[in-house]
């Protein structure tokens, strides 16, 4: 039987490019590894995880959804278990801002003009996720708010152009969102995160000001 994808894996698998090969970075229980694979719509998918326990639920996944030989499951960390240039998507989805970013920066060869388009679900962070792929050179292709599990979620697709942005805070905090109908109930669940985050910024500097124009709602998003 085929798992069922909760909005979040299901908005990222709406983002893979079609036709072309493609890795589940952090696969754990395998459901998206299975979705993409029973798809027929690639010629390869692999589905990878730092460890061997939640790799051996996404091979149980593989084998209840019939399509264990669709799909390769592969052990180690990031992207070291690909060689350069094999996908043509790859999927980082359910790990922090922090290890999604640190995963990329150890393959070099994704950040290249012509390379893969990464699909990125992070667990936290979305703000300085999204700051981080301007500032190293990707380019947003995709943004878009999604709720599970009783919260909210940005689904990115980046791709590397190699133009590298100086981002606004409040350009991180919204990203694309708001090119969604969701995105009015993204925004508001970001900006009642801001007061918190205000505390830690000294007053007086321009991210203050930015902070408390949003807070005080002068600046829409
Ligand atoms: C919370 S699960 C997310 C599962 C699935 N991608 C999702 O979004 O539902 C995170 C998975 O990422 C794996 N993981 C964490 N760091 C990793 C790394 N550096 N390389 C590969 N997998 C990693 C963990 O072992 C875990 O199975």
């Amino acid at each position: 039987m085929l798992p069922t994808l909760d909005a979040r894996l299901s908005a990222a698998a709406e983002l893979v490019r079609p036709g072309e090969p493609v890795a589940d970075i952090g696969c754990d229980h395998g459901k998206l590894t299975a979705v993409l694979a029973a798809s027929g719509k690639y010629p390869k998918v692999i589905g990878a995880d730092l460890r061997p326990g939640p790799l051996a639920k996404a091979e149980q996944t593989l084998e209840y959804a019939g399509c264990k030989d669709r799909a390769e499951l592969r052990l180690g960390d990031g992207l070291s278990v690909l060689s350069p240039g094999e996908v043509s998507t790859i999927v980082l989805a359910g790990v922090s801002a922090q290890t999604t970013w640190e995963i990329i920066e150890k393959a070099p060869w994704v950040s290249a003009p012509g390379g893969p388009r990464l699909v990125m679900v992070p667990a936290t962070r979305h703000s300085d996720l999204r700051r981080w792929l301007w500032e190293h050179g990707f380019a947003l292709a995709a943004d878009r708010p999604v709720q599970a599990a009783g919260r909210w979620y940005a689904v990115m697709a980046a791709e590397y152009t190699g133009e590298v942005k100086t981002p606004a805070f409040r350009e991180c905090l919204f990203g694309l969102t708001g090119q969604w109908p969701e995105g009015e109930g993204y925004a508001a669940w970001q900006k009642a995160k801001l007061p918190r985050l205000r505390l830690g910024v000294p007053d007086g500097t321009e991210l203050a000001k930015e902070m408390d124009e949003l807070i005080k709602g002068e600046s829409k998003a």
